[in-house]
Order: C-alpha cells, then structure tokens, then sequence
C-alpha cells in the first residue's frame, strides 16, 4: 500500500513540477531594447499560477507592471511594480492582461510587453471556473502563485485518490 501512496505522491510532484512555466521573456535574447515582444508573447500561453521573468543587465535595465494606458505611451500610467535585480521572476496570479515596460527611457526603444494571462482550463467543482482563482484571498496569493496554483487545485483530487487507495 504504501509504495502505492509513493508512488501516487511522486506522480503528483512530477505534475506539479511541469505544471507552472517561468516565461523567460525574450528567450535567449532577454530583456533588450530593439526586440519585438509581441512576437515573442504571441508565441506564448500564460496561464495562472505561471512566472513571467525578466533577464537583464542590473542597472541599465529594469521592469515596472503599468496600465494599458502606461504600456501605449511608454509611462508610469497605472504603475502596480517594480523590480530592479536584473532577473525579476515575477508571479502571474490573475487571469488578466499584464503589461510591463523599461522604465528608463528604453520602452521607446520596444522595451515593452504585453500578455494576457488565461484562467486555468479546470472547471473543478466550482460553479464558475472563469474567475474563481484570482478572488481567493489577496494575502498569500503571490507564494500560492509561485508554489503553482494548478497544483494546489490539484492536491485535494491526490489527497482523494489516496484516501480512496486506503
Ligand atoms: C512586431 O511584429 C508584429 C508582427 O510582425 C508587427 O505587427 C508589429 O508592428 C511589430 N512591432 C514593432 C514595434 O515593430
Ligand atoms: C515559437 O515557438 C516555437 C516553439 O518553441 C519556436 O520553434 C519558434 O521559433 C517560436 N517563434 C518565435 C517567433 O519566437
Ligand atoms: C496614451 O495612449 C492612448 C492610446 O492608447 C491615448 O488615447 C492617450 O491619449 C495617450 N495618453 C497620453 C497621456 O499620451
Ligand atoms: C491607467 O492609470 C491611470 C492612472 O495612473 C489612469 O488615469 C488611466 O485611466 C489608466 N488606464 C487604464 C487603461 O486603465
Ligand atoms: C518601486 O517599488 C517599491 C516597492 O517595492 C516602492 O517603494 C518604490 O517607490 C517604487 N519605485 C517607483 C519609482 O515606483
Ligand atoms: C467549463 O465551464 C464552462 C461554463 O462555465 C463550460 O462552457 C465549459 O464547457 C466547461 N469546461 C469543461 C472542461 O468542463
Ligand atoms: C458565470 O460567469 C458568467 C460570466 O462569465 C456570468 O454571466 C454568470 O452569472 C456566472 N454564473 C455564476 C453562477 O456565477
């Protein structure tokens, strides 16, 4: 029975593990100014409890969460972040549009993203599974977004798979 639950366990880790993708933004071209990033993110699918990640020179560069009204103009419009450390792992917790630019000059030199990050595809037991994830609370969304929020929907179904095996 219990190499059972071993196994059943690390069968959920596994999931887990490829369950939440860091979007290296750019890819191996990073964080750069004269790079069109709606041509890498069109050729991305975010999903709710995926890292977006920033890689760049510290100093130079850096990243700020603004509007749709900061994202066209290349201003601090509804400025929601910063982060300056030069790989900036940042959570995607909300099913919702993103937008990130530079927010030293470069942004005018294409130094601006937008994304638009889907809802999980799990229906679950919930009657609305549209928006359920993002209003579960304010606090400790971010560390549930970096454990993986689909993994986390996904324990209750192990811990009931498990209880049923025993
Ligand atoms: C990026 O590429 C898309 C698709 O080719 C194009 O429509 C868009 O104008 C480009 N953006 C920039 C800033 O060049
Ligand atoms: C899109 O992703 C595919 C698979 O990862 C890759 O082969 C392709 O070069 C990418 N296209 C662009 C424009 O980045
Ligand atoms: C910002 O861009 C929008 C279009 O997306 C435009 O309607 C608006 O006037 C611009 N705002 C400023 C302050 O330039
Ligand atoms: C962005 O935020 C600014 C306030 O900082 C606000 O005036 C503007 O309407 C917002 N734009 C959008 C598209 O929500
Ligand atoms: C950057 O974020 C920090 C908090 O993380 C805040 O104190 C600071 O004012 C922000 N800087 C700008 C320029 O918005
Ligand atoms: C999820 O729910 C929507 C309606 O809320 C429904 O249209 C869709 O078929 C459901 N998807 C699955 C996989 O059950
Ligand atoms: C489910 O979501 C739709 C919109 O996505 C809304 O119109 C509907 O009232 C919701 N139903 C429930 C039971 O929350």
């Amino acid at each position: 029975m219990s190499w059972l639950l071993a196994v059943a366990v690390l069968a959920g880790f596994a999931v887990d593990l490829s369950a939440a993708t860091d979007h290296i933004v750019g890819a191996n071209h990073g964080w750069n100014p004269n790079i069109n990033y709606s041509l890498w993110s069109g050729n991305q699918t975010f999903y709710v409890g995926d890292l977006i990640s920033f890689r760049y020179q510290k100093g130079t560069h850096n990243v700020f969460e603004v509007n749709e009204t900061g994202y066209d103009n290349c201003t601090m419009d509804g400025v929601a972040g910063n982060w300056t450390s030069g790989k900036d792992f940042i959570p995607l917790p909300e099913a919702r549009r993103y937008y990130f630019i530079c927010g030293n000059g470069f942004c005018l030199q294409g130094m601006k993203v937008a994304i638009t990050v889907h809802p999980l595809a799990r229906n679950a037991s919930s009657s609305n599974g549209s928006s359920g994830h993002g209003s579960s609370g304010a606090q400790g969304e971010a560390s549930a977004a970096a454990l993986g929020t689909r993994s986390a929907a996904w324990l209750p179904a192990l811990a009931a798979a498990v209880a049923a095996i025993c």
